[in-house]
């Protein structure tokens, strides 16, 4: 109303003036209000769905025409003033972005989502999340057009969705009932009811692959994946009450069905659960419990109120149940039903194998090929042509702890290799068999291969019949093929033939205003209006196209406390122990091997904690040591992160002496990048803080991945300047600044790594104090600066062999060595400024990466 004071009193005033008005209303973020109150006062001469358009003559008719678009969207802002009830009688438009029901909370939000290219779907989602996250959708498989689709609560009491041309889409079974209004409520459900209140259709009766709390799951109901991710057809994998009553996961693909949990090899009491109550109900709660007539039964990880979650069937086949971080919008997963990805079945389609590497990835057996190579659901076809004749000669490849399940021809027990070869050689069917050598001697003849896995506990090998022509390497590798996670999006496109919304277009209805104020006032709105609309038009495709495995491989953990301690049989082999804490080994129920890190000096918040962890869950490089997840219960405070296998470099270098100058060069590289990685390329800026060999880990290659990045923001929180800087860095590669309580800047990282470089060519600790050439002491560093400063200039390669490492006996690239040891007393000095940055040592180095040796 104020607003509109100031529409009147500012009528008669010049143009110019107007234009300041509204542009001091603008920065206000008043203007939306502006439009909204604004159109309140005309809508008594307006009729809902009515577009209309306001013309000033003074103006030209391009402001005109955009005059029209700007008022039609505030319009249905106007008209959804209760935006968790839609009335009987009216309905919601795809063109209007604000065309929503909000639940009362705003946990929920219903309206049109985009699904692909000018493709749509009538959906529920959570309002809160980073990404657009859909807990239900009506017509996930008919996707409508992009204009000119709408649902309605019809006059006859049905809720309908029509396309563009008219046709129904989807419609609830409620014509000729006595509804008065659909309702989103703060459960997620949406609801019709009658007058009376009473629910006559809802939402929870048809889930799509989510179930939320609250919303029962009965007999009738089967939550159903989606395709793939960015792709919301339904998909293959089914969450259901079988037949027997037990609630059971099964891949229902076009070639074949199959169960595979819960475990297939035991029996259902073995498995906690009952067949005996055919109630068939099962529910989640508002605590994250999940409770089911079978004994099926589950906490979340992070049990308790207050907290979002959803249980969804992914379209990699798990079930898991996610809870909602308030503060960040991001998702974590708080229980998943497969604790071996592997074992989902028909990940990988026909002849396809899932194997860890260590993250689950899908892989053909040698003489076999992806049969589409955007598509694993279509699994790998063979090299060769399977001929019955005996004149095709054959042999076995042998893949070990691998299986196909199921199509066994026959299973026979306590029974030869050899036997069961000819078994598979005298069945012209036979593919491959599997053999089991532990405990009873087991042969399966297998006539089809799906359900492929290969992990190291399996105890059972399998042996392929493949024609003698095809050429395998022994042993067998199976190559990293595509991510799982990381199926190839795809998008809908339904064709927009221009003609249908021409033709159905709608009655405008002209009304001529005469003031100048107004028309000013509604360019301005203009627009704020349509960078917001186009805003959100954008970062709804996008979404979509994200969201699917971003969400799922990101396999980012929360963990109880309890799982860590089985998983490192209670904190038994200790690894190391660090400024931060002690580090232990430990073997997850998937079977990755993990190092987890207790914290002994995070004392933050819960809340705190988690968002700064998951920030470093989310780097992601291969000289880094990658972050798994965390546990965060009462005082326990606990990192998961990737097992490396071999030691940190200070025992290879220092004590063992078996780094080459080859391996040295690689470690030297690959720390640059981890850490100029850190620096430069992580939206946030990480800086390490505590350089040194024992955190630079080496695999089974020797590529060094850095440790502990990340932790000294976590130990900063909350504490006193002072004391984080007592804290980080250790002494010998700490630079000047910490002692002279300078800022802290990346280049403390640089300094680190230039004693490191130092180490790497001299093999000897520089931090080390020696007695000096007479008087007093200083540290090896010095030294080492101090004589190759002298040497440097004179006589050429002679100063070289002195500074190098005497072990290696003579065996290094001198251009190498020379080159390390420049960046090396660079990065040391005590200026920071003439320090070189993370970035221009990866540079340098590269530049010398292929010289030969010596
Ligand atoms: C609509 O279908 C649901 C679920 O099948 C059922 O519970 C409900 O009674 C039906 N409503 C009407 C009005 O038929
Ligand atoms: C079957 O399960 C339901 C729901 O969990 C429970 O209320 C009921 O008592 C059970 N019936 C029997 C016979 O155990
Ligand atoms: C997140 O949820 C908790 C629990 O309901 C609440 O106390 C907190 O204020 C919420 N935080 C935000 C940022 O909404
Ligand atoms: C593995 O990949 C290499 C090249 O990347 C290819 O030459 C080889 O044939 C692949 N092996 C299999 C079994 O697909």
């Amino acid at each position: 109303m104020e607003i509109l004071l100031i529409f009147k009193k500012k009528k008669k005033a010049t143009g110019v003036v107007d234009l300041m008005v509204f542009e001091e209303l603008y920065s206000s973020h008043y203007a939306l209000h502006i439009g909204v109150a604004f159109i309140q006062q005309w809508q008594k001469f307006l009729s809902p769905g009515d577009a209309v358009a306001m013309r000033s003559q003074s103006y030209s008719s391009l402001s005109s025409t955009l005059f029209l678009i700007v008022i039609s969207v505030c319009f249905s802002l106007a008209s959804s003033r209760n935006p968790n009830i839609l009335p009987r009688g009216s309905s919601l438009s795809v063109e209007h972005d604000s065309d929503l029901l909000i639940s009362a909370d705003n946990t929920f939000t219903c309206g049109f989502c985009s699904v692909g290219e000018n493709a749509y779907c009538f959906s529920i989602w959570f309002t809160n999340s980073k990404e657009k996250t859909v807990a239900w959708m009506a017509n996930r498989d008919k996707p409508v057009n992009g204009k000119g689709s709408r649902v309605s609560l019809q006059q006859d009491g049905a809720f309908v969705l029509k396309d563009v041309d008219g046709s129904t889409t989807w419609e609830t079974n409620t014509s000729s009932t006595d509804v008065q209004k659909a309702e989103l409520l703060d459960n997620g459900n949406l609801v019709l009811m009658d007058s009376s209140g009473k629910i006559l259709w809802q939402s929870f009766d048809f889930p799509t692959d989510t179930l939320l709390p609250q919303q029962l799951f009965t007999k009738s109901k089967k939550l159903i994946s989606k395709l793939r991710g960015g792709n919301y057809a339904t998909g293959y994998f089914h969450f259901l009450f079988d037949n027997d009553n037990v609630l059971r996961l099964m891949y229902d693909g076009p070639d074949v069905s199959s169960v595979y949990w819960p475990n297939i090899d035991t029996n259902v009491f073995t498995n906690g659960r009952t067949n005996f109550n055919s109630t068939r109900i099962a529910i989640l709660d508002d605590m994250g419990r999940f409770f089911s007539s079978d004994w099926m039964q589950f906490n979340a990880s992070d049990s308790g109120s207050g907290i979002k979650r959803r249980l969804t069937m992914d379209h990699d086949g798990n079930l898991r149940l996610y809870s909602l971080n308030n503060g960040t919008g991001l998702w974590t997963v708080s229980w998943k039903a497969v604790m071996q990805q592997c074992l989902v079945h028909g990940l990988c389609g026909r002849n396809g194998m899932c194997i860890y590497a260590p993250e689950p990835k899908c892989s053909c057996p040698p003489g076999y090929e992806m049969d589409d190579p955007s598509n694993w659901n279509k699994g790998c076809k063979p090299r060769f042509t399977r001929s019955c004749s005996h004149s095709q000669q054959v042999r076995f490849v042998k893949i070990q702890h691998a299986d196909f399940y199921g199509f066994d021809s026959s299973s026979l027990t306590n029974i030869s290799l050899e036997s069961c070869q000819t078994k598979c050689l005298e069945d012209c069917r036979c593919q491959a068999f599997g053999y089991k050598l532990s405990g009873d001697a087991k042969c399966y003849i297998k006539i089809e291969l799906f359900n492929g896995h290969q992990s190291a506990s399996f105890p059972s090998d399998i042996y392929l019949k493949l024609p003698l022509s095809i050429e395998t390497s022994e042993p067998i590798v199976l190559n990293d093929t595509n991510r799982i996670c990381n199926s190839s999006e795809s998008t809908i496109t339904i064709g927009a033939s221009s003609s249908m919304y021409g033709a159905g277009g709608k009655r405008v209805r002209w009304v001529y205003l005469y003031s100048f104020a107004s028309v000013i006032g509604a360019i301005e709105m203009l627009f704020i209006m349509s960078s917001w609309w186009l805003l959100f038009r954008r970062r709804d495709v996008h979404a979509v196209v994200e969201e699917g495995y971003r969400v799922i491989s990101s396999q980012f953990m929360k963990f109880t406390y309890i799982e860590l301690k089985k998983a490192t049989k209670n904190f038994r082999e200790e690894l190391g122990q660090g400024a931060s804490g002690a580090v232990f080994k430990g073997v997850l129920e998937d079977e990755r091997v993990v190092a987890v890190k207790k914290l002994e000096n995070a004392y933050q918040m819960e809340e705190v904690f988690r968002a700064e962890v998951s920030t470093i869950g989310k780097i992601n490089h291969m000289n880094l040591v990658r972050m798994w997840g965390f546990c965060s219960e009462s005082r326990h405070r606990l990192l998961v992160y990737e097992y490396v296998e071999n030691k940190s470099l200070d025992k290879l270098l220092f004590a063992e002496n078996i780094l080459g100058w080859k391996e040295r060069f690689k470690i030297a590289l690959g720390s640059a990048k981890g850490l100029a990685y850190l620096h430069h390329e992580c939206l946030e800026w990480v800086i390490h803080c505590d350089v040194k060999p024992e955190n630079i880990l080496l695999d089974g290659d020797f590529e060094p991945k850095i440790s502990d990045f990340g932790l000294a923001k976590l130990s900063q929180r909350g504490r006193k300047n002072s004391e984080f800087s007592r804290i980080r860095g250790t002494k010998g590669y700490m630079a000047p600044e910490w002692a002279l309580n300078l800022p802290i800047t990346a280049k403390v990282d640089v300094y680190g790594y230039g004693v490191v470089i130092l180490e790497l060519v001299k093999g000897i600790r520089l931090s080390n104090w020696v007695e000096e050439d007479g008087e007093g002491q200083e540290t090896e560093l010095t030294r080492f600066v101090r004589v190759i400063k002298g040497k440097g200039q004179g006589e050429e390669t002679a100063w070289i062999e002195d500074a190098v490492d005497t072990r290696l006996n003579g065996q290094f690239s001198r251009i190498q060595a020379a080159k390390m040891i420049e960046i090396g007393i660079s990065c040391v000095e005590e200026d920071r400024n003439k320090r070189p940055t993370m970035d221009s040592i990866v540079q340098a180095l590269m530049e010398c990466e292929d010289v030969s040796r010596i």
